[in-house]
């Protein structure tokens, strides 16, 4: 066997571009123990496409995402919160099965066609607020508000009630997955989502008595026995589950998206003459640099795969960003190419029963995202010489900012 290479996940270089080293490792050890992760990291195509599939000797119950045991400080913090068990993300059959049908409920492709009309208004509404500026940073001034509204819409939640959930999911994304934080900035993390729980609690008890056709209806239907008891931390879990999975992945579309065309003016002009282009584009950015780069599951049973034994209860980082580049199955999968043939492999939206629930409503603001904002900013061009930096987080793949310029009128 070849020596393991060292993959520093935490590296700065490795966050900024992880697509070489993971050729390095699809090539010469596709499967290896991680020191770093304290995982095994799974990078080809096809192996992350079969573990994704095979429920039964791979659970989804990961007792933590986090990389580190969290200090004392932080677990004290978490402790005036709802425990985080049962999100869906991580339950499995039967139990994943029942809530995933009852939630469903609200992601049915007639109800994402039907809030279309809402996402162009509330797109065109943030563009309006800073189009004659010439100048914004993109990512808190567009690509992360846009996600946020459309989450408070379709959970139901008035836009005042949601003005914190921004900053709740970020915190939040820091708590839960891998990043590496110095303690105090740990513990402020948790207090966000701690009260972000609370917050939570209070809407789901109102609307509990006063029920409506939106999502947080749907997560009390969910979380619901059959003796009519509703059980709170069920449903705050899975509201927390919302706004976390709806708003961070979508602002890092989004921001990913932008960054390619940006760096890709052909492909930019071509938009802006074509505004039908905008889902192709969010297709081949799910692809090239998917928001999600990696998901988790642990080894129920010793599982031998080629020439490696994951022992029972390992941990196992599903590289998708690495399978979505994975030469078997792409075609020089370093080239940004919207439209091209083979996109529909990549495992952007993860595979089998887990597969994201949110995926036509991304879809949806990704689309309409990138046609309002490329139709109403001409001449959109990065601002300077910004470094275009990703953030240091394991789990999700984002810019830090997005500095841009445009001709604004006279
Ligand atoms: C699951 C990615 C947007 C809700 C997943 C998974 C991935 C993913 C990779 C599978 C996780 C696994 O198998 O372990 C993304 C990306 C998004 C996005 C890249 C945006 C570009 C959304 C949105 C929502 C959402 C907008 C909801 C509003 C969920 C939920 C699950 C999930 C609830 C768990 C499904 C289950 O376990 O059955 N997502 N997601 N996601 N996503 Fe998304």
């Amino acid at each position: 066997m070849t020596e393991r290479p060292a993959f520093a996940f935490f590296s700065p270089e490795v966050q900024q571009d992880p697509y070489s080293r993971y050729a390095l490792a699809r090539a010469e050890e596709p499967i290896f123990f991680c020191e770093d992760l304290g995982m095994w990291v799974v990078t080809r195509h096809a192996d992350v496409a079969a573990i994704l599939r095979d429920t039964d000797r791979f659970s989804s119950k990961v007792t933590t995402t986090n990389i580190k045991e969290p200090p004392p400080e932080v677990l004290a913090v978490m402790r005036k919160g709802f425990p985080r068990t049962g999100s869906i993300v991580q339950l499995d059959a039967p139990e994943h099965t029942a809530v995933r049908r009852k939630l469903n409920a609200a992601f049915t492709a007639e109800r994402i066609a039907a809030l279309e009309g809402t996402v162009v208004a509330l797109a065109s509404e943030l563009v309006d607020a800073f189009a004659a500026d010439g100048r914004a940073e993109l990512m808190a001034r567009f690509c992360g508000p846009l996600p946020v509204a459309v989450i408070a819409g379709v959970l139901g939640v008035s836009r005042a009630d949601a003005s914190e959930f921004g900053q709740w999911a970020d915190d939040a994304a820091r708590l839960f997955m891998g990043g590496r934080l110095p303690t105090d900035e740990w513990v402020r993390a948790a207090e966000s989502v701690v009260a972000m729980q609370h917050h939570l609690a209070g809407l789901i008890t109102a609307r509990a008595s006063a029920p409506a056709a939106d999502l947080l209806t749907t997560i009390i239907q969910a979380a619901t026995d059959p003796d009519g008891r509703l059980d709170l931390v069920k449903a705050v879990t899975h509201a927390t589950t919302f706004v976390f999975a709806g708003h961070k992945t979508t602002t890092d579309l989004l921001g990913n998206a932008v960054r390619l065309l940006l760096l890709h003016p052909d492909r930019l002009a071509a938009l802006v003459r074509d505004p039908s282009l905008a889902a192709a584009v969010v297709e081949e950015t799910l692809r090239r640099d998917c928001p999600v780069p990696g998901t988790t599951r642990v080894a129920r049973v010793e599982v031998k795969l080629g020439d490696v034994t994951i022992p029972q209860d390992a941990r196992v980082f599903l590289a998708l960003g690495s399978a979505n580049h994975d030469e078997r199955v792409i075609a020089d999968p370093l080239r940004f190419d919207p439209g091209r043939a083979d996109v529909g492999e990549h495992l952007g939206f993860g595979r089998g029963v887990h597969f994201c629930l949110g995926a036509a409503l991304a879809r949806l603001q990704g689309r309409v995202g990138l046609a309002v904002l490329t139709s109403r900013l001409p001449g959109l061009r990065l601002a300077g010489d910004p470094p275009l930096k990703f953030r240091q987080v394991v789990m999700f793949r984002g810019l830090v900012s997005l500095e841009v310029a445009w001709d604004a009128p006279e």
